[in-house]
């Protein structure tokens, strides 16, 4: 047999011929290969190029997969080593492999019959190119190969596969490297989806989110190992999933979310005691009530297949979480709970609807929370707490009120101690937990209390880091619909390097349109939007690098 034909025999076997869809074409003569060494050729759409050395007749795509430029301008060692000279990737034509770079170059099976080169273009069965595109997508995740996520992904959509598969696979292969649990990535997942669903206006803005929620679970868990999750089930109570997590009781908080599950419950039934949970201490600057109510949005958006590992990063997430209530400047906030006597249920379709307290109860407004530390923040919200919706008015209006005057010489300072390091996102934050209660205490009006008093710590705290003599009318918002919307779809080309920043964009915008379309006659409508804006039109600095420096001697000089 002629080396042309057992290299295109066992070229042929790179992917074995599927009769059904197998389809061969004439390419070039075999002469004229011989003599050129190389031939582009083109197959309808595909671009081909083929290649004629000492180990014989190659075949794959002329696109080299990293950014497209043409490989038949590339170089041949070895009788079949490919570079790409524009970044030096190299192909092994003969294996198959990529030896330098991060993607596969698609071969095609070849022969050779009377005198001329023939070539198999058909494509793999949609099935199989979908694995494929998923196999190498979890590749990406390794480095975080950002565009060749986009291309995996645009890969599986183009098989005719759900596209959403993307973030539910990405979801199960990471949900274990999360060593804290649920972070942004998984938050703004849900965030990006609605972005996603509402606001893209072609293919590829509807691509950007599914890259951008992969891209941000990829990095939030890279180089992390596996931190495997207790295996044990226990049949489920509500009261002991709560107990365990206010035990930080991982194995205990696990077996009871395990034992739910295997009872065939899902989200729906336990939100309840997660939210007990999420809202038992002032916690974690918020993020627990913000990441239980973005899990839920998830899985409504993704399905059960995502109920599990989501749910098992939210407990993990809820049992490690920081209790700041704890520390001395919020300590006042368990009595103040214990204090609290008032209307705990009742119906609330928003802000502007619930029970009144008829008992003579002070009635609130923004303004007089200014200034209030946390502990005299605390004691107003009790005396307020007969009128529910006044004093959620009051609490979200004050820290609009305060993210429109937060004094940014905080965000520029170097001198200051650490308590002083307070930037924009401590201030978006009142806002998105703000949210994130509402929603949770609309169905468990019980925890109003807890959502109220906890808004007041957010409240007292950034009191002190406002300047409320700031000149805020410049950053008045004409029309709130077309502010937010407009703002939202800006957030498919948002230019952040960094995904805890886009995060909190997503989060911010999404949570302030929710709260501004369910009360746009809230007093704290205009003052919300407006500080939405001066945040978006502000500096973000994120490296702090002589203020770090000066913490830390400082650190160190009073460690004797
Ligand atoms: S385009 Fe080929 S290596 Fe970059």
């Amino acid at each position: 047999m002629p080396a042309s034909a057992q290299i295109a025999e066992r070229t042929s076997k790179a992917r074995p011929a599927d009769a059904a869809t197998e389809s061969w074409v004439r390419v070039c003569a075999l002469e004229e290969l011989q003599r050129d060494g190389r031939k582009l050729v083109k197959v309808g759409r595909k671009q081909i190029v083929l290649f004629h050395g000492p180990k014989g007749i190659f075949a794959c795509n002329n696109r080299c997969p990293h950014e497209g430029y043409p490989l038949i301008e590339g170089s041949l060692a070895e009788g079949c080593i490919l570079t790409c000279n524009w970044h030096n990737w190299k192909f092994d034509l003969e294996g198959g492999r990529t030896l330098v770079g991060g993607d596969r170059l698609r071969r095609y099976p070849l022969r050779i019959e009377e005198g001329a080169v023939w070539l198999d273009v058909s494509d793999p069965p949609a099935a199989e190119r979908a694995a494929e595109a998923l196999d190498s997508l979890r590749d990406t995740l390794e480095d975080h190969e950002y565009d060749r996520m986009a291309r995996e992904i645009a890969r599986l959509q183009r098989t005719g596969s759900d596209p959403l598969e993307a973030v539910r696979q990405a979801i199960a292969w990471t949900h274990d490297r999360f060593e804290f649990g649920t972070s942004h990535a998984h938050a703004a997942a849900a965030d990006w989806l609605f972005l996603r669903e509402s606001f893209a206006r072609d293919e590829a803005e509807r691509l950007v989110p599914l890259v951008e929620i992969v891209g941000s679970l990829a990095w939030d868990s890279l180089r992390e190992p596996h931190y495997r999750y207790p295996a044990a089930s226990a049949a489920f109570e509500p009261d002991r999933l709560v107990a365990a997590i206010e035990d930080e009781d991982e194995a205990a908080a696990i077996a009871q979310l395990r034992g739910a599950l295997a009872q065939g419950l899902g989200f729906a039934a336990l939100e309840r005691p997660l939210a007990r949970a999420a809202l038992a201490h002032y916690q974690d600057f918020g993020h627990s009530a913000i990441y239980l109510y973005k899990t839920g949005q998830l899985i409504e958006r993704l399905g059960p297949s995502v109920t599990e590992p989501l749910l098992l990063l939210l407990v993990r997430s809820l049992v490690y979480a920081p209790r700041e209530d704890l520390i001395p400047e919020f300590r006042a906030y368990g009595p103040s709970l214990a204090a609290w006597d008032g209307p705990r249920d009742g119906p609330r379709d928003g802000p502007k609807d619930g029970p009144k307290d008829d008992g003579g109860a002070r009635r609130v407004a923004a303004e007089d929370f200014l200034g209030l530390d946390v502990k005299r923040a605390l004691a107003l919200t009790l005396e307020a707490r007969g009128d529910l919706p006044a004093l959620y008015d009051a609490l979200l209006g004050v820290g609009a009120y305060y993210m429109l005057h937060y004094d940014m010489g905080y965000q520029e300072g170097t001198e200051g101690p650490v308590s002083h390091n307070v930037g924009w996102l401590d201030f978006t934050h009142h806002v998105t937990f703000a949210n994130a209660a509402r929603a949770l205490c609309t169905r468990y009006p019980e925890l109003w209390p807890q959502a109220l008093l906890q808004l007041a710590c957010f409240a007292g705290r950034n009191a002190a880091f406002v300047d409320r003599a700031l000149d805020a009318s410049g950053w008045q918002v004409g029309d709130p619909r077309a502010f937010l919307d407009g703002e939202i779809a800006r957030l498919f080309d948002h230019g952040q390097p960094e995904y805890i920043v886009s995060a909190h964009l997503v989060k911010l915008l999404v949570a302030a349109r929710e709260e501004v379309l369910a009360a746009p006659d809230a007093p704290w409508a205009a003052d919300l939007l407006a500080s939405v804006n001066r945040f978006l039109q502000s500096p973000l600095k994120r490296k702090h690098a002589t203020r770090v420096a000066r913490q830390a001697m400082g650190f160190v000089a009073l460690e004797g």
